[in-house]
């Protein structure tokens, strides 16, 4: 049989790219076959592209899969404890910069806490960041950024008024979807951060966001524009559901929904605002 031919580096960075993976990671390539918890699994013969990719230099994470995979439930009780511990923003901030209970950390560059004004009487909270966020450590500093700008800027306001999170403070690799381990265990922490901005008004930006902080398993569709009540453990205060830029991007027919959702917005903040001049 003749060997199957070498791959060109064009080739095997369209590969890359195919599979999600847009950044490397570290210098040297890991020999995932070599980790102890895989040597017990059979591995099939690998071909030429295979091996290549293998050698590769990309993410590196000094964690095996194992590791990675172990313990859910102590990882988020050790969130829950954790989170619960913070006096103050900053010091939730530097609890998560130490917090080595999610694999998401090892792959990131860096933690994206938040941004915006920590006094904002509005809070918008999106699902995880993407590459543009990773790299700068803020949230929503993409073109999905641009357009939730536009869209408080539609509520007039700017991001010295709003406060900005995502539920997942790390960027999963190649921008997949968290997994609901991953969810539960970065949950603390933005309940926590909910809790200690204390905004009158909660938005949550897409379904993964509005699922999570709102437990309701229903649909963007049908959430999106309703008011919830969202106890805070110290407070309740109001929430309310809308799509994301991101989708609002791909399917911007959904904009005149949206506009609807945030006019709701701005009639609540007023009146959270000054409760005796709206009706
Ligand atoms: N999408 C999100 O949900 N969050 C970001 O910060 C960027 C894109």
């Amino acid at each position: 049989m003749a060997p199957e031919p070498v791959p060109t580096v064009q080739q095997l960075l369209a590969f890359y790219l195919e599979a999600g993976v847009d950044c490397a990671l570290a210098d040297e390539p890991v020999d995932r076959l070599a980790e102890p918890d895989s040597a017990t699994i059979a591995a099939p013969r690998e071909t030429a592209p295979q091996k290549l990719v293998r050698e590769m230099p990309v993410a590196a994470p000094s964690v095996s899969r194992s590791e990675i995979a172990a313990a859910p439930e102590a990882a988020i009780a050790s969130a829950r404890e954790t989170a619960r511990t913070a006096p103050s923003l900053e010091a939730l901030r530097a609890l998560l910069e130490n917090f080595d209970g999610c694999a998401l950390k090892r792959t990131a560059t860096q933690l994206v806490f938040c941004d915006g004004n920590p006094q904002a009487r509005i809070m918008f909270v999106g699902e995880a960041p993407g590459r543009d966020e990773d790299i700068e450590g803020r949230p929503f500093v993409g073109r999905s950024g641009k357009l939730l700008d536009r869209m408080i800027a539609a509520i007039g306001l700017d991001r010295s008024k709003a406060y900005i999170a995502n539920v997942i403070p790390w960027r999963p690799p190649g921008n997949r979807t968290p997994t609901p381990q991953e969810t539960q265990i970065c949950l603390p922490f933005i309940q926590r951060q909910i809790e200690l901005v204390n905004p009158d008004v909660l938005v949550t930006l897409g379904n993964p966001s509005t699922q999570t902080l709102l437990s309701t398993r229903e649909g963007i569709m049908k959430t999106r524009g309703k008011w919830f009540d969202y106890d805070t453990g110290t407070r309740t205060i109001r929430a309310i559901a809308t799509f994301h830029p991101a989708y609002l991007l791909r399917s911007p027919s959904y904009k005149r929904m949206s506009w609807q959702d945030l006019r709701a917005i701005a009639k609540e903040l007023e009146k959270a605002i000054s409760p005796s001049s709206s009706g």
